[in-house]
This record gives structure tokens, C-alpha cells and sequence, in this order.
């Protein structure tokens, strides 16, 4: 065997010592990372779960419906107009805390116990409710309805 053979073939040992270090550094680094980095993204999503309530999928809710939820234990209620604006309002009348409800008619909100009534945007228009509804805010992320605690 001639020199130059045996250097190409240190060479060819040298070169694959190196890459089986090089991807079990890699591997090694994948392993320590990885967890790592799913637990700050875990950690941050729940973060979110107690920042935000999820209400279910946009596209799934009808135009002009509207859907009763609790917001730190408080009825609360999600409103999708004719246009497809969501609202997000109390749902606890200001003059004697019954619940409100959304009239698709009279495209408002209205108290059952008294007949208060709301504008969709939570001003009280007519009726005893001395105050206006607490407005919550919402938005959709990934197709997904979201109101801030
Ligand atoms: S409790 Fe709502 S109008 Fe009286």
C-alpha cells in the first residue's frame, strides 16, 4: 500500500470520526433543546388559557346569533351581528342583574324582568337599566373566538 493511500484512507477515517461526533453533538443538542423549548411554549399557552376564554370556532357561529358564556363567574354574552362583527358584553342588567338576552328583531339586547334594553355595543336605550353593559374584548384568532378575561 502507498503512502498517499494510507493518508486517504486516515483521511476517510478522520472524516467519518467527524461526522459521527458531529451528529451525535447534534442529536445531543436536539435532545436538550427540544424540551427546553416545549416547556417555555407550554408555559406561555397557559398564559393564554387564563388570559383568554375560547369560544369556539368563527365560522361556526351564525350571523346574527349570539351565545351566553361566563366571565369570572358572570353570565356574559357573545353577539355576531347582521355584518358579522362579533360583541362581547356583560350579560348582567344594570338595574336588577337578571340576565339579558339578544333580540335578533329588535337587533338590541333586552332584560326579561323589566324590559330594559341595550344597543348591541352595551348603552342602555330605554327601560329602568341605569347603566350601560361592561364590553369585553374579543377578537379571532386562527378562526377562533377569543374574549379577554
Ligand atoms: S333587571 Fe333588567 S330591567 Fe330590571
Amino acid at each position: 500500500m502507498s503512502e498517499s493511500n494510507m493518508d486517504s484512507g486516515k483521511k476517510t477515517r478522520r472524516d467519518f470520526l467527524n461526522y459521527i461526533f458531529s451528529v451525535g453533538l447534534f442529536g445531543w443538542l436536539g435532545s436538550v433543546l427540544y424540551p427546553l423549548y416545549s416547556f417555555v411554549s407550554s408555559s406561555k399557552l397557559k398564559i393564554d388559557d387564563i388570559s383568554y376564554i375560547n369560544l369556539g370556532v368563527n365560522n361556526e357561529m351564525e350571523i346574527n346569533s349570539s351565545k351566553l358564556f361566563k366571565i369570572n363567574k358572570k353570565p356574559a354574552i357573545l353577539i355576531k351581528t347582521k355584518d358579522g362583527e362579533l360583541k362581547a358584553l356583560s350579560a348582567v342588567c344594570t338595574h336588577l342583574q337578571c340576565t339579558v338576552q339578544f333580540n335578533k328583531e329588535e337587533n338590541a339586547l333586552r332584560c326579561p324582568c323589566h324590559f330594559g334594553k341595550y344597543d348591541l355595543s352595551g348603552k342602555n336605550v330605554s327601560g329602568p337599566p341605569p347603566n350601560p353593559l361592561t364590553q369585553y374584548e374579543v377578537f379571532v384568532k386562527n378562526d377562533i373566538i377569543l374574549v379577554r378575561k
